[in-house]
Formats: structure tokens, sequence, C-alpha cells
């Protein structure tokens, strides 16, 4: 149902000319949480999209499942292999018991060393936090910061899992889940989908006289355990998939008018500013800090609320990161419109950082 109701918002969002048969293959994005369809899951948006009989792929990268699929779909158009291409993510994460739900989330992390420790994702991120405000000597209410902005964002969106604003106090004085980080730096469990219709060009501007172009994509990967990496407070999978995003869209930092970063864990949209490049190491403190990055600041980040308070449905979160810039791109974003956006960038993260998409958008 939910899946359904994600293609169906996506096909009326197209103006004109449009019809599900226009669909040539479709992507779908999900770690099959919960196992609520551990084969041939693709089938499941074959049926609900009402196109059985065109191909459908799943594709799995973790919480970055669904920006993989979305590569997958804008390389079909790309290559020209394909006209029309439907890109969807799913993940119901309430269905079960916290145990179990500890064991779907564990099962993406590094099965050897980390889950040994008895490392949870916010465990992983905590390591990241606790790194990053000691090498900086950034103050832990920085880390509040990024929770308090995006809540305020997720209060303007209809759609986001959280519509209510917080303080600084209440998330520093919440329970702690893995120190530095509480209960409020944290995503939350959500069930979610999201879906985006993909068109070549000149097709796409025979369905809308306000398309949103991809205007370019790169994608990384990393070690899966933390303990291999250089770096615990870098993503060189995100390094990897920007340099190639900025690379093939050919445009500047410095046009890119709002951002919507994986926000997993509060750390993780301060380490994504940095290794997007839009802060040098330990500035995105000062810049989320100083407000630049709220709604109406030089940078929005995370205008829908982000995976904080729009919600993580694990394997959808890409494709409504998509969803998110296409609205934004189009002016229709309502109370949580950036201003004038005419380029913005999405950022995707399977796991801890084993890998990353990024992806650029513009107005057509
Ligand atoms: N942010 C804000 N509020 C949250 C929240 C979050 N992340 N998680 C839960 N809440 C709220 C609930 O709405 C509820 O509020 P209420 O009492 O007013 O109804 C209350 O806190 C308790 O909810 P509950 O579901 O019992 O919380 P929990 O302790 O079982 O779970 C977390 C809290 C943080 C452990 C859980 O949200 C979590 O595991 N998040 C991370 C998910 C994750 O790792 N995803 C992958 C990232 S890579």
């Amino acid at each position: 149902m939910l899946l359904r109701s994600a293609v169906d918002q996506a096909a009326t969002s197209v103006d004109r000319g449009f019809d599900r048969t226009r669909i040539e293959e479709a992507f779908l994005g999900t770690l099959g949480f919960s196992g609520w369809q551990l084969g041939n899951a693709s089938a499941v948006l074959a049926e609900e999209a009402g196109i059985v009989g065109a191909p459908t792929t799943r594709v799995e990268n973790a919480c970055a499942s669904a920006g993989f699929a979305l590569r997958a779909g804008v390389h079909a158009i790309a290559s020209g292999a394909r006209d029309v291409v439907l890109v969807a993510g799913l993940e119901k994460m309430t269905d079960p018991t916290n145990s179990r739900r500890r064991y779907w989330l564990g099962v993406s992390g590094d099965t050897e060393w980390e889950r040994l420790a008895g490392l949870t994702f916010a465990g992983v991120y905590g390591l990241m936090a606790d790194h990053y405000l000691a090498q900086h000597h950034v103050p832990r209410e920085a880390l509040a910061a990024v929770a308090v902005k995006n809540h305020a964002h997720g209060a303007r969106n209809p759609n986001a899992q959280f519509q209510k604003e917080i303080t600084l106090q209440q998330v520093l004085e919440a329970p702690k889940v893995a120190d530095p980080l509480g209960l409020l730096d944290c995503c939350p469990v959500t069930d979610g989908a999201a879906a985006v219709l993909l068109a070549g060009e000149e097709i796409a501007k025979s369905f809308t006289d306000t398309p949103v172009i991809i205007a370019g994509e790169g994608a990384g990967s990393d070690t899966l355990a933390l303990q291999e990496r250089a770096e615990l407070t870098q993503l060189g999978a995100t390094r990897r998939a920007a340099a190639e995003a900025f690379r093939r869209a050919d445009v500047d930092r410095a046009r890119i008018q709002f951002l919507e970063v994986h926000d997993c864990f509060s750390i993780a949209e301060l380490l994504a500013l940095e290794d997007l490049g839009f802060a040098g190491p330990g500035e995105a403190a000062a810049l989320t800090l100083s407000g630049a990055t709220r709604i109406g600041g030089r940078l929005p980040v995370n205008a829908s609320g982000g995976l904080k308070a729009k919600g993580h449905p694990i394997g959808a979160t890409g494709a409504g990161q998509a969803y998110e810039a296409f609205h934004q791109i189009r002016g229709t974003a309502d109370k949580r419109q950036v201003a004038g956006a005419e380029w913005g960038l999405s950022h995707n993260v399977g796991g801890s950082g084993a890998s990353a998409t990024v992806t650029i958008y513009r107005r057509g």
C-alpha cells in the first residue's frame, strides 16, 4: 500500500501525456527489512505500479539502496537503453519486535569485529561523534543544533514522521543511546516508500514544462568496518561520490542552493557537509551553529526534516531525497520551500559509509 501510494503520487505529478505503459523498466531499493519479501521483492513493485511485464530489479546497499536504484535508473536512461524508468524504495521497519529490529539493522554492519563488540549503528556513529568533538574541539551543542534544525524543518513537512520542534536543552537532556549521542540525535524507526519517474530530457519535456534535470551523479565505496579506515571522521565513499558527481555536472559548489544529506545521526550531517566539500575539516560545526544551514540561511540543509525528522525508511531514503529535490526545484515545497531553488544535491549513505551516492539536480 505504501509503495502503491508513492508510485501513484509520482504518476500524478506528470502534467500530460503519461500513462504507466510508458514505464519500460523499474528499480526497487529495499533492505527487505524483517523479511517482508526476502526474495523477488522487485516483483512487488511491478504489481503495485501496474507494470507487470516490464523488467524490475531489486537494489540493496543498506541505507543507500534507493540512492543506488536511482543511479541504476539514471544509467539506463543515459545509455539510451530506456526512455522511461521508475525508481522506488520501500521499507517497513515497525513490523518486528525490538530485538528482531536490532538484528535487521545489524545485518548491514561489519559482522566480525563490530558485531563482536556489540556495536549498533548508533554505537558506530557515536564513536565517530566522540572522535570528531575531541579532534576539532567542537562543543556537544553543535550535534544538538543539527537535530533542532531538522526538527524545525520537519515541522513544515506534512510527510515528515516528526512534525514537532525540539529545543537544544531537550536534545542535551535526552536519554543516552550511544555516548555522546542521545535519543534526539538519532533517526527514528520508520515505515515509508518513495517513487521517482526518470525520462530522457526530450521525453520529459513532452510530459511537463517544468522538468527537473539530473545534472550529474556519482558513487563510491569504502571498507565495511570502521576500524579498517584511515580516518574515523571522513567518509571516503562520500568524497569519491561527490568528486564524480561534481565532475559530471560540471558545476561549482557555490551554485548549489540546498542539500538533502544523510543525517542518520546528528554527527553524520556534519561529516557530510565536510565530505561533500561545503566545509573544511571541523568547520561544519560552526557553520551549523551560525544558522547558515537553516531554511532562510546561506545553504539550507535537509529542508525536508532529513532522516532525523522526516524519517529513515532504510531502503526508501535515497528516493525520498530525490522527491524532495524535485519539489524544491519545482517550487512546490510549500512551507519548507528554499527561495529560488534551481540547483540542489542529495547524498545517500549505506550503513556507516561502506557506500554512498551523490546526485546533483537543476531546473530544466
Ligand atoms: N527521535 C525523536 N523521537 C524519537 C526517536 C527519535 N529517533 N525515536 C523514538 N522517539 C520517540 C517516540 O516517538 C516516543 O515518543 P512518545 O513517548 O511521545 O510516543 C519515544 O521517543 C519512545 O519511543 P520508542 O520507540 O520506545 O524508542 P526506542 O527507545 O525504542 O527507540 C531509538 C529509540 C533511538 C533506539 C530508535 O529510534 C533507533 O534505533 N533509531 C536508529 C535507527 C537506525 O539505526 N537506523 C539506521 C541508521 S544507519
